[in-house]
């Protein structure tokens, strides 16, 4: 099944005089379930083309067709509640809130969800359990490392139980082995829990754990390959 499908998806962003386009006409179609990394040159539209399907920002022109709405046409009000149901954000540096405890930074999407305390506690619980850091739930961001920092990030965007979770440079401020051990819980995430990952990445080496990668050159796809997972150890 098709989740995502880009038609002749194109952002442009006026700068004076010049138009810049990012995205332009980008034709894509991303079945359920897939774990797409997407390659490219800095400015080439990667993080353009991740707000987009995160439901961030919207296209100039073109169909953004998620499982089967076509969010371009949602206002900016309805798009925000779409968003909070349907997808998680992971990003580079982590953008966890300094003055609220692991718990609490997971905690926070589901304050926009009709949810009793007990209910919120328990979904907390469990994500910070999934992503193998629930030891640490009263500690604040300072007092975590940077792994453990992105895995309190990723409970904060499965927490809602989203379909689609996107991550821009997930690894991009880890080192080695903080890296290895955030893509074998991003591999688990999409084998065990279904979520539909896209991946923006600079780093050849985490595209193993991806089932497809995508290379953008300004704003055009220049490459699409569908590959093997390397098997995973837990
Ligand atoms: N809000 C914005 N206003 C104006 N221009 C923008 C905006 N967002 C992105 N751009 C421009 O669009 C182009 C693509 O940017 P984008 O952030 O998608 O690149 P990227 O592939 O993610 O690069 P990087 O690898 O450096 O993160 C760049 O030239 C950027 O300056
Ligand atoms: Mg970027």
């Amino acid at each position: 099944m098709t989740l995502i499908k880009c038609e002749h998806l194109t952002r442009e962003f006026k700068k004076g005089e010049e138009t810049i386009r990012p995205l332009d006409k980008l034709d894509l179609e991303v079945p359920a379930g897939e774990f797409m990394a997407l390659m490219g040159p800095s400015g080439s539209g990667k993080t353009t083309l991740l707000n987009l399907i995160a439901g961030i920002d919207k296209p100039t022109s073109g169909k953004l067709i998620i499982d089967g709405i076509n969010i371009a046409d949602l206002s900016r009000n309805k798009l925000a509640a779409w968003r909070s149901e349907n997808v998680g954000y992971v990003f580079q540096l982590y953008n966890l809130v300094p003055v609220l405890t692991a718990f609490e930074n997971v905690e926070l999407p589901l304050l926009l969800h009709k949810l009793t305390r007990a209910e919120r506690r328990e979904r907390v619980q469990k994500a910070l359990e999934d992503v193998g850091i629930a030891d640490r739930s009263n500690h604040f961001p300072r007092q975590l490392s940077g792994g453990q920092e992105q895995r309190v990030a990723i409970a904060r965007a499965i927490v809602t139980d989203p379909t689609i979770l996107v991550a821009d440079e997930p690894t991009g401020d880890l080192d080695k082995s903080s890296a290895r051990s955030i893509m074998e819980l991003l591999s688990r995430l999409n084998k065990e829990q279904d979520k539909t990952i896209v991946m923006v990445t600079h780093d050849p080496g985490t595209t193993k754990y991806a089932t497809r990668t995508l290379h953008l050159d300004t704003g055009k796809l220049a490459g699409d390959h569908t590959h093997q997972q390397e098997e995973v150890l837990a």
